[in-house]
């Protein structure tokens, strides 16, 4: 794709559901990435969502007929799936996706979708039965084995009132994901990249535990970026409320133990090891099989003795093959001195440290800004989303991962 001369050129192909709402959405976080999009709709879209607001959005005029004499005079169908680098469907309707699959070319969105070459991207929005159908899945699985790529669904609350999946991705991932792919040097194609993130919860009894503020952002934003670079991407997370990223693979697990336990099983088999995870550090020494009563306690001070919990990134050293070893180090002062030390004593490859003494960044936050520090050299990435930080940070790592694999 020669997209050198010109930004990123999008036909946003708009089916008939519910989710067509946040196309105008979806349209906007195109042009913010550089893109230029040009909205497709089906005539039953221009039922859930205006050509007026999607033309005032793109700036562009919204396609919606095969037959409409001016359009076709200004840039003619053909014309119009050569002109795109990449056509997104979204949303993408149980309705599209068997047409798709049939190769039917009965309106203007299919028409341009066999006439195109470009890549092409489905965002599914659909009813959770309509989505598990076995025809939506024989569907599904034609279109992928023809190259289309599927981004989503995710499992939520439904339009209809149901839970399950089905709900199409946020229009911001989809935006991310597309530019992603069709921007992304995949710098780590065919890598096995086993990354943790969140926190983990360690049980006094079975109401009461001691965890700390990791969201898992930082984590979830890494292996989301890893996916995006080419990696086969395991993500082993502590209890959090995010959705898994589209491509990764996902294992849950409560506790420090667990973590790992599941990073363990999993390491020798992994190229590429990142401990995002905030461990806790400590675990009650006992774990109380029924919650505790305060009258069990003697005196108005309670005191509780804790056990440290084994150092999972630590012990991926002598993991035998040896994956590469990123660890994450998150001071509150001296930061990069701490980080430089941790790096030695744990036996890193490479150690990404963030100052989490800035309330503005770092835990919790959408905002972060570390420093890579490896055994050549440190690079300073300043104040910028996890998602961005995340995109730099596999770039940085899958070079020094070649280096190594290299040398
Ligand atoms: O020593 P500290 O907790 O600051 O080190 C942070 C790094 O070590 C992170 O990469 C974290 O995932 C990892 N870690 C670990 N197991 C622990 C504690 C921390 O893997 N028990």
């Amino acid at each position: 794709m020669d997209t050198d001369n010109h930004a990123l050129r999008i036909l946003l192909g708009i089916s008939g559901g519910i989710a067509a709402y946040k196309a105008p959405a979806l349209v906007r976080h195109l042009l913010v990435r550089n893109a230029e999009v040009v909205p497709v709709l089906t005539p039953n879209a221009v039922r859930f969502v205006s050509p007026t607001a999607l033309q005032a959005v793109a700036g562009q005029r919204p396609r919606t007929d095969l037959w409409d004499d001016d359009a076709e005079a200004a840039m003619g169908h053909i014309e119009l799936a050569r002109w795109a680098d990449a056509v997104v469907i979204a949303p993408a309707t149980a309705n599209l996706m068997a047409r798709l699959a049939a190769g039917m070319a009965d309106d203007l969105l299919t028409t341009l979708c066999l006439a195109t070459t470009a890549p092409i991207f489905v965002a599914p929005a659909m009813n959770a039965r309509m989505w598990e159908h076995a025809a939506t899945q024989r569907n599904l699985h034609r279109l992928r084995a023809d190259g289309v790529t599927v981004l989503g669904p995710a499992d939520g609350e439904q339009a209809c009132g149901e839970f399950g999946p089905g709900r199409m991705l946020e229009p911001e991932e989809i935006a991310d994901a597309v530019i992603a792919r069709l921007a992304t040097p995949r710098s780590l194609a065919g890598v096995r990249v086993l990354v943790t993130a969140g926190p983990t919860r360690e049980f006094l009894d079975p109401v009461r535990f001691i965890s700390n503020r990791s969201s898992g952002r930082q984590g979830f934003a890494f292996a989301q970026a890893a996916h995006h670079a080419g990696a086969e991407v395991t993500l082993v997370s502590g209890p959090v409320h995010l959705s898994t990223p589209a491509g990764v693979d996902r294992v849950d697990v409560v506790s420090a133990q667990q973590m790992k336990d599941a990073v363990i099983g999993r390491a020798a088999e992994s190229d590429i090891f990142v401990s995002v995870a905030a461990v806790a550090d400590y675990r009650p020494h006992q774990f109380h099989e029924q919650k505790l009563k305060k009258s069990q306690q003697p005196s108005d001070e309670f005191r509780m003795a804790l056990k440290e919990n084994e150092d999972i990134v630590g012990s991926i050293a002598d993991v035998v093959p040896r994956p590469f070893v990123v660890g994450f180090a998150a001071e509150t002062e001296n930061a990069l001195d701490y980080a430089r030390q941790k790096r030695e004593r744990k036996r890193l490859d490479a150690i990404v440290v963030n100052d989490v003494s800035d309330p503005e960044i770092g835990f919790d936050s959408v905002d972060n800004a570390v420093t890579l520090i490896h055994a050549g050299g440190e690079v300073a990435l300043g104040k910028m989303a996890k998602r961005a930080i995340a995109q730099r940070l596999v770039s940085e790592i899958a070079t020094l991962y070649a280096a190594r694999a290299d040398g």
